[in-house]
């Protein structure tokens, strides 16, 4: 079986973060999110993976990842020109994916737990056309959802529905069949957003009377598109695999407790750590309240703050901010308060940013 990774998208719903890289190289506990993905796909034998990349991201995608050597593993990069949606992803994959059984993972998806068995049973079951996985959510107007009948069968899939029908949405890992997936692609139309969906690719393979199979996701499972979503995967990722690792430097005068894992060549300095929390290698902490549920990414400096729920990412500086929560910072981000006889304060900022204060009063 081959794997297809989607790594494209102009990752709108994260600006500015994506207006100079990947969404799916954002990091959650100092990792890619998309090398959770490919873990996942390796773990489950399956070597021989095609990534679809975006001209604008593509080459960062490719720079990250590689050859796939990392993994023991074979990646073939494919470029979408357009972002037409994932069925049409799957049209550019074609003569990569040729009359192969696949599994297609959209690159950032974070899943809790193995996709294994969801594999090696699709592939012991012939008479399968395709197999999903369902997830129970609060929002599912966000997702395709799937509305199962008396006898627990997919009856019906709908992409971003106004009036769900159900609350089981679409994870985004599919197991497909290459002859029925293609034949269904090439009998949908774009939809309302003017793109080519899996999910209709689905209906219409269920609506041939092929078995569509699905498995309900019993860990959790985080679309990470949104900052909210994104610092909810680093919470939850710190959550279940933090471990305690201290390799840098880390002073008398510094207390860490819970899961901490601190890189090499990191320093730690008259600081109080509470995990869980990472902390990128060449990374400077100092006089400063860190955690719990936070990412500090290489190369950042804190001095004299407090930050919590937050991911920092590499080369970031934070001075004299007494509490920073729930916030995502990009790259080099530098966050230091103005001069307060001023009576006013300084930005520069990038489109769509999202600045809050909190009150004084
Ligand atoms: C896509 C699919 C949707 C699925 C979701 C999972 O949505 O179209 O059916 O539920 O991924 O992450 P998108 O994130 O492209 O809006």
């Amino acid at each position: 079986m081959k794997g297809l990774v989607l790594s494209g998208g102009a990752g709108s719903r994260l600006r500015p973060i994506t207006y100079t890289g990947a969404k799916q190289l954002v990091p959650v506990a100092n990792r890619p999110i998309l090398f959770f993905v490919i873990d996942n796909l390796v773990g489950a034998g399956i070597v021989d993976i095609g990534v679809v990349i975006s001209p604008e991201t593509g080459s960062e995608v490719r720079a990250a990842l590689g050859d796939g050597s990392r993994w023991n593993a074979k990646f073939s990069y494919i470029v979408q020109e357009r972002p037409a949606g994932l069925a049409h992803a799957v049209l550019v994959a074609r003569d990569f994916l040729g009359s192969d059984d696949f599994c297609m993972y959209l690159g950032d998806n974070l899943i809790g737990s193995p996709i294994r068995p969801a594999v090696e049973a699709f592939a012991a079951r012939p008479e399968v056309s395709a197999s999903v996985m369902l997830k129970e959510v609060p929002n599912p107007r966000a997702f395709g959802v799937a509305v199962l009948d008396a006898s627990g069968r997919i009856a019906q899939l709908i992409e971003k529905p106004e009036h769900p029908p159900s609350n089981l949405a679409l994870v985004g890992v599919y197991l497909f069949r290459s002859a029925s997936v293609f034949s269904a692609i090439s009998e949908i139309k774009p939809s309302p957003r003017g793109e080519l969906e899996i999910t209709d690719t689905l209906a219409r393979i269920l609506a041939r009377g092929e078995i569509v199979h699905h498995d309900i996701v019993t860990s959790w499972w985080l679309d990470t598109g949104k900052k909210d979503d994104l610092l909810l995967a680093n919470e939850t990722v710190l959550d279940a695999w933090a471990v305690a690792e201290v390799r840098g430097v880390v002073d008398g005068a510094s207390r860490v407790t819970g899961r901490v894992s601190i890189a090499e060549g990191a320093v730690v300095e008259r600081s109080t750590i509470r995990g869980p929390v990472v902390i990128g290698a060449g990374a400077r902490v100092v006089d400063s309240n860190i955690g719990p549920f936070t990412s500090i990414g290489p190369e950042v400096t804190v001095l004299r703050s407090g930050i919590d729920r937050s991911v920092l990412m590499e080369g970031c500086l934070v001075e004299d901010i007494a509490r920073l929560e729930d916030s995502l910072l990009g790259r080099r981000v530098r966050v230091r308060p103005g001069d307060a006889r001023a009576g006013a304060i300084v930005l520069l900022v990038g489109d769509d940013c999202l600045i809050e204060f909190a009150r004084t009063s």
